[in-house]
């Protein structure tokens, strides 16, 4: 009830911007531009960051911003792309929470007219003429780097078998599939590698730490050498628990984790944290830059992946800020 209150809100304070009651054609300026958002949640640092990175963005650029917060919810962003088509906003903009799923309400999109780009999350379609154009970062490069990380670390440490435990995000979202398959393909014909579980902790602080505590539960401290976990929010909860655990042993587990956060890096630096894969939320000027060119008439390239991600860990020297976190 109170997020119709809120489009209701949002609709006519876009009504009162753009100075009318239906969809205007940009009159060669950007103030008639309408871009419907949908978000897929708030469930970690990195989707709050994109979060105001998109608004951010939108302001400079100079178009309405119609955002819905989908609260993880697969229908949530349905009922929103929905609203959006319903509105006759300019371009949509969506993050989708898992891959499939979507032909249908993207159909509709289509059949309105409306230009559909796809950030940060790829769909699951045998239909590639139901989006325009996507970008995000490249998930399975992060996986392969997370993987060439543990190697180099089994190396120095001259392991000859190491037990690995994978805390997985959104289960059959993009980055949870592509994180896996990448460090896998790195780590899974090395022999010295196990990995001895794999579960889903949702990209939520609250899962990762109720993960580990499953893990150690199952495993016990000395069963566990190292966790992969595909972001920073689910890891921040897995070192809540261990810490917690007041047994040394569990300061050896390898953490390795993705994202970038300033709660991570901080932690990668005080070495409670081995690797940290950076992916970055900050995709709102580029996704408004691609509105810009939609709307000059210009083709766009339909993937692109943003190309700004390093690696920082216990191999770098981390006195200088290597990465600025979020
Ligand atoms: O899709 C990007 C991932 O989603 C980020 O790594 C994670 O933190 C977020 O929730």
């Amino acid at each position: 009830m109170r997020k119709g209150i809120a489009l209701v809100l949002t609709l006519i304070l876009l009504l009162a911007l753009t100075g009318c009651t239906g969809k205007q054609e940009p009159a060669g300026d950007n103030d008639s531009i309408v871009v419907g958002f949908s978000q897929l949640g708030a469930e970690s640092s990195w989707r709050i960051a994109n979060t105001a990175s998109m608004e951010q963005a939108a302001k400079e650029y100079g178009y309405g911003l119609m955002m819905e917060n989908a609260n993880q919810k697969q229908e949530k962003q349905i009922d929103a792309i929905r609203s959006f088509i319903a509105y006759r906003v300019d371009v949509i903009v969506f993050s989708p929470i898992v891959e499939a799923e979507w032909d249908n309400v993207l159909t509709e999109a289509k059949q309105g007219g409306i230009p559909v780009i796809l950030m940060d999350r790829m769909i699951e379609t045998q239909d590639d003429s139901l989006y325009t154009a996507y970008i995000g970062a490249d998930f399975y490069a992060e996986g392969r780097k997370a993987g060439e990380y543990l190697i180099r670390k089994a190396d120095a440490l001259g392991a000859e078998h190491m037990r690995v435990a994978e805390i997985c995000g959104t289960t059959d979202s993009t980055p949870m599939r592509d994180r896996q398959r990448g460090f896998m393909d790195v780590i899974g014909k090395d022999e010295r590698f196990t990995v001895i579980d794999s579960v889903d902790g949702d990209f939520l602080r609250s899962k990762g730490e109720e993960c580990m505590r499953d893990l150690l539960n199952k495993y016990g401290v000395d069963g566990i050498d190292v966790i992969y976990s595909h972001n920073d929010s689910m890891t921040l909860g897995v070192l809540d628990v261990l810490e917690g655990t007041n047994d040394p042993a569990a300061r050896d587990i390898i953490l390795i984790t993705v994202d970038g956060e300033k709660e991570a890096v901080e932690a990668l630096k005080a070495g409670r944290i081995n690797c940290v894969v950076q992916c970055t939320p900050h995709l709102g000027p580029a996704v408004m830059e691609l509105v810009k060119e939609l709307k000059a008439g210009k083709e766009l390239k339909q993937k692109i992946n943003h190309p700004e991600e390093g690696v920082f860990s216990d191999f770098d020297d981390l006195t200088d800020p290597v990465v600025e976190g979020f």
